[in-house]
C-alpha cells in the first residue's frame, strides 16, 4: 500500500500588499531593502475576522474539488499551523466542523515552517499502515497576528495563507520517501516565547528571530535532508524535476539550489508574491505549479520544510 496526492488547493486572503504599501502604513522600510535582502515584493494579510481555519476551509474545498471527493469521504484531517484559532480545540477539529465531516481522525501538528512536511509524512504513514484511506493535509497560517509591526526586521517577511492536499491510498507509489528532523538546542533563534497564564499573556507574544543564524541553519539542513530523501528513494538529485523548498527568502532558495547543484529553473518560487507563509508555503507553491501546468504527472518533486524548533524535513513525490 502506498499514498498519493490526488488533489491540491490554495487560498490567499485579500489583495496583495506591496513593500511600498507597508512603508505607506508607517513601517520604516523600503521596497529596495526588502526586495534585495529577501526577494519578497508582496504578501497577503488576513482580515480581522479571518482565522487559520477560515483560510484552511477555502484551500480544503479546492483540494477536495480537485480530487473529486466530498468532505464526508475523509477519514483523516491533519492541520499544520503555529497560529491556531484557539489554544484548543484544534484547528483541525474546527476545519472538520466547517467542512461538515463527522468522525474522521483530526489533529494539529506544530512544527512551524516544517509543519506541512511533518503533516504530510504523518498522513503518508497512516495511509500506508492501512488504518486510513483518504486524508486531508493542510498548512494554514495567520502569521500577521504574531508579528511585532514595530519590528521592521521581521514584520516585512511574513504573510497569511493556506494550502491543502488530499492524500489517498494507492497501489502505485506517490510518496517515495520522507525524512523529518529536529534539534531543540536551536529553539532560541526563532520563537514566539510568550505563554498564557491567569488570563494574561506572560512574556513576549511576538515572533523573534536571529535572521543570520536562521539563514545559515536553513541552507545547510535543506540541502542535507533533500540528499537524505533522494538516497532513501534511490533517486539522484539531478533527476529531480522540481524542488519546492519552504519559501522564506529567495537567497535561502538560491543557496539551497546551488548546494544541490540544481538550476533555479527547477525551483518553484512564490516567496516574491506570498512572503513567508510558514506551514502554508509549500502546499501553496505546489498548488501554483500544478495549476499553471509546470508540474505534470510522472515528474519527481521534492518538498522541503525548515522552521522554528528547529525542525526540518523533506518529502519526495512521484507526481
Ligand atoms: N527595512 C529597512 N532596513 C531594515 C529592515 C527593513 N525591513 N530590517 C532591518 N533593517 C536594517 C537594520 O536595522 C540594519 O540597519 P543598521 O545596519 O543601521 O543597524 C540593517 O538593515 C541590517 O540588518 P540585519 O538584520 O543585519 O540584516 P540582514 O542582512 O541580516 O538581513 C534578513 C535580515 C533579511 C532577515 C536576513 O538575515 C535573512 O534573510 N535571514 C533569513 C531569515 C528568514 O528568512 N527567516 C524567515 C523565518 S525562518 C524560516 O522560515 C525558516
Amino acid at each position: 500500500m502506498f499514498s498519493r496526492i490526488t488533489g491540491i488547493g490554495g487560498f490567499l486572503p485579500g489583495e496583495p500588499v506591496s513593500n511600498d504599501d507597508l512603508a505607506r502604513r508607517g513601517i520604516d522600510t523600503s521596497d529596495q531593502w526588502v526586495t534585495s535582502r529577501t526577494g519578497i515584493r508582496f504578501r497577503h494579510l488576513a482580515e480581522g475576522g479571518q482565522s487559520a481555519s477560515d483560510l484552511a476551509l477555502e484551500a480544503s474545498r479546492r483540494a477536495l474539488a480537485a480530487a473529486g471527493l466530498a468532505a464526508s469521504d475523509l477519514d483523516l484531517i491533519v492541520v499544520a499551523t503555529s497560529t491556531p484559532d484557539f489554544i484548543f480545540p484544534s484547528t483541525a477539529c474546527l476545519l472538520q466542523s466547517k467542512l461538515g465531516n463527522h468522525g474522521a481522525t483530526a489533529f494539529d501538528i506544530q512544527a512551524v515552517c516544517s509543519g506541512f512536511v511533518y503533516a504530510l509524512t504523518i498522513a503518508d504513514k497512516f495511509v500506508r499502515s492501512g488504518s486510513h484511506r483518504r486524508a486531508l493535509v493542510v498548512g494554514a497560517e495567520v502569521f500577521s497576528r504574531i508579528l511585532d509591526w514595530s519590528d521592521r526586521a521581521t514584520c516585512v517577511l511574513f504573510g497569511d495563507g493556506a494550502g491543502a492536499v488530499v492524500v489517498e491510498a494507492s497501489e502505485t507509489p506517490g510518496i517515495l520517501s520522507s525524512a523529518l528532523h529536529a534539534d531543540g538546542a536551536h529553539h532560541g533563534i526563532l520563537s514566539v516565547p510568550g505563554s498564557i497564564c491567569g488570563g494574561k499573556v506572560i512574556g513576549d507574544p511576538f515572533l523573534r528571530m536571529d535572521g543570520q543564524a536562521v539563514f545559515k541553519f536553513a541552507v545547510r539542513v535543506l540541502a542535507e535532508v533533500a540528499d537524505e530523501c533522494c538516497q532513501a528513494a534511490g533517486v539522484a538529485p539531478a533527476d529531480l524535476d522540481w524542488l519546492i523548498p519552504h519559501q522564506a527568502n529567495i537567497r535561502i532558495l538560491e543557496a539551497t539550489a546551488k548546494r544541490m547543484k540544481l538550476p533555479m529553473e527547477k525551483v518553484v518560487v512564490t516567496v516574491d508574491r506570498h512572503g513567508n507563509t510558514s506551514a502554508a508555503s509549500v502546499p501553496l507553491a505546489l498548488d501554483e505549479a500544478v495549476r499553471d501546468g509546470r508540474i505534470v504527472t510522472g515528474q519527481k518533486v521534492m518538498l522541503e520544510g525548515v522552521g522554528g524548533g528547529f525542525t526540518w524535513g523533506a518529502v519526495l513525490l512521484a507526481f
